[in-house]
């Protein structure tokens, strides 16, 4: 995700534009820039400060539109930065957001005598406009033709040259925001930026485009029908309107994480034939095909999502997986050749003990991948090729959103070396169908929250905690312990549910809970029989079960529900509650929950 800010009114659009960007830093800011019709187009490797150096005294007019890019498509410089043009630089767009189809659409324009200057899916956009305006000859109608053309996820905000004083923004994925002020008008990814304009604002919705010039606004739907919204009025301030509304950004990205699983599987699955598109990995894919062995190097919370991706991998694309933590791997001395792949996880790509893993691992011959969140980051860079999560900037020290995608990832890449390897079409389908029904699922999980917030402030007086769980989710047992401990400061560890008789059931009394994983599956009755261990030395214990399970519940304090899905992705659906429990639980102890204390979003020491 990014920052857009548009303006047209009476007021020094400049200003009002480069004072709005500095609330959007947050949203990702790996460059800038701003196009005002009657000043031209200045962009900036870097944020807000960078491009304010680059405004000459001249640059003024009284519309303009702005973006902080969070990069995707196309290493994060000046060359891809936002604003961007078509062919003949009449055309203006910011985007947030993924074109799906953008390659199509390049091909169909570069026939029509298109030229490309950039790496960036948004360009596609600038020309596809003016593809159509050369038609229609109308910029309104121009837009939504180019509009019906597109898939992926989009929230713009476009410009004529023509018609300075109108503003054209839509929405499809990626959050908008229409400010209303005294004959004048905004457009922004948040209401930050607007609040110290108004607080009139009409957020808009998936599929709508609105008509704006400083004295009125319309809004349409792709189809032309015309929507009727009234304004709202928000009291929210600046911080909170960055936070959509949340308390913290810890809680807004959890909730986050329906669009994250979708926006990490956008173009990449081929459902119907049951393979995986990875374009990141088409360099490498025949080397792929040969190799014998991975090990994924990872920290943190990244390295619980690999080692629910050794379990994945060796199960359905057979292949020998080990996980390695970084900071351990680097001082080993690690066997590997050409048929190994080393895959890094990362959601900041600076994660130093990771990158010096990966270093490790190329000096000695393996192929290295990446699975990273942040474009153009360091591990990004130095892999020989690998996937972006797409998850957009994480805030909260905590990692959750990535974590979903970091699962949702190598889901994919379980697929893509499974079909390469002896994995059948219709398992291929099963899994690819599966991804695709948890975005619903985990709605339905979210919407318990509250339930969740009650059983965290119920045990918020506890100060030791045990989580268990077996097979695919023995990880969680560790990252959901990993999230209490790091925003709530208690004592959490994770344990494999078959280790607790050989030690950690000794802890174990009345002042002691359990957090059990016990959804339904293969190891279902261990994991019954684990928790009847746990009541016959009366450990208070929390089970996360699978909606409709009647035997657990009877054995347990208290449940958290969660849809069933494949026991291979119940990882994904199993850590939200987790997530929401340690949310709520720091929150009730009224601590730092986005910056935890002693605690850094990337750690770049050793
Ligand atoms: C997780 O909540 C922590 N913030 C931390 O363990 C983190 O996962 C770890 O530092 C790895 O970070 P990375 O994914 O950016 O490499
Ligand atoms: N996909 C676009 C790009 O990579 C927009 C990214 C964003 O949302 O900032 O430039």
């Amino acid at each position: 995700m990014c920052g857009i800010f548009a303006y047209t009114g009476k007021k020094s659009a400049e200003e009002v534009l480069l004072d709005g960007l500095e609330s959007l830093e947050y949203r990702g800011y790996d460059s800038a820039g701003i196009y005002i019709p009657e000043a031209g187009v200045i962009k900036t490797p870097g944020a807000v400060s960078e491009l304010r150096e680059k405004i000459p005294a001249n640059f003024k007019g009284h519309s303009g539109i702005a973006h902080l890019r969070w990069a995707t498509h196309g290493e994060p410089n000046e060359k891809n930065a936002h604003p961007h043009s078509g062919c003949t630089d009449d055309i203006w767009i910011v985007h947030n957001g993924i074109i799906e189809n953008f390659k199509e659409l390049k091909e169909k324009l570069e026939k029509a005598g298109h030229t490309f200057k950039t790496d960036t899916d948004t360009e596609v956009l600038a020309h596809l406009i003016e593809y159509h305006l050369q038609k229609e000859r109308d910029f309104e109608k121009s837009v939504l033709a180019a509009l019906n053309e597109v898939r992926g996820t989009y929230g713009i905000a476009v410009q004529y040259k023509e018609k300075p004083e109108m503003l054209i923004a839509a929405r499809m994925g990626s959050p908008l925001v229409l400010g209303i002020g005294e004959d004048e008008r905004f457009i922004a990814s948040d209401a930050s930026p607007i609040l110290p304009h108004t607080k009139k604002v009409v957020f808009l919705e998936d599929g709508e485009v609105a008509i704006i010039t400083p004295m009125e606004h319309k809004i349409l739907k792709l189809d032309a029908t015309q929507v009727k919204r009234a304004p709202e009025e928000i009291e929210w301030n600046a911080e909170k309107a960055q936070k959509n509304g949340y308390e913290h950004f810890m809680l807004k990205e959890i909730m986050e994480a329906q669009e994250v699983i979708k926006n990490t599987l956008r173009g990449r699955l081929i459902a119907d034939k049951g393979m995986a598109k990875l374009g990141g990995l088409e360099s490498v894919a025949k080397k792929l095909e040969d190799i014998e062995r991975i090990i994924i190097v990872a920290c943190g919370t990244a390295y619980y999502a690999a080692l629910v991706g050794e379990y994945m991998l060796e199960e359905y694309a057979g292949i020998p997986v080990e996980v390695e933590l970084g900071s351990e791997f680097r001082y080993r001395s690690p066997v590997l050749n050409q048929r190994t792949a080393l895959i890094g996880i990362s959601q900041s790509g600076e994660t130093l003990d990771t990158l010096e893993a990966i270093r490790e691992g190329k000096r000695r011959g393996a192929l290295t991948l990446g699975i990273v969140n942040t474009v153009g980051s360091t591990i990004a860079r130095e892999t020989d090729a690998g996937v972006y999560n797409h998850a957009g900037p994480e805030i909260g020290v905590a990692s959750t959103k990535a974590f979903i995608s970091q699962l949702t990832a190598l889901a994919l890449f379980t697929i893509f070396f499974g079909r390469q390897r002896h994995m059948s079409k219709e398992t291929g389908r099963e899994i690819a169908d599966a991804l695709l029904e948890l975005p619903e699922k985990i709605r339905s999980i979210l919407e318990r929250n509250e339930r969740i917030k009650e059983l965290a402030e119920k045990y918020a007086n506890y100060r030791d905690f045990l989580f268990i769980g077996r097979k695919y989710n023995y990880p969680i047992s560790f990252e959901g312990a990993l999230k209490l401990k790091e925003v709530s400061y208690v004592h959490a560890e994770g344990c494999g549910a078959g280790e607790m008789k050989h030690g950690p059931i000794a802890m174990i009394d009345e002042n002691f809970p359990t957090i059990a994983i016990a959804t339904q599956d293969s190891v279902y009755e261990k994991m019954k029989s684990n928790i009847e261990e746990i009541k016959a030395r009366k450990g208070p214990i929390i089970a996360v079960v699978n909606d409709g399970d009647t035997e657990i519940p009877k054995l347990v304090d208290d449940v958290m529900f969660v849809p069933k899905t494949l026991e291979m992705l119940s990882p994904i659906l199993n850590v939200i509650p987790l997530q929401l429990f340690a949310y709520y639980f720091a929150r009730k102890k009224g601590l730092n929950v986005d910056r935890p204390r002693n605690l850094a979003k990337s750690v770049t020491v050793e």
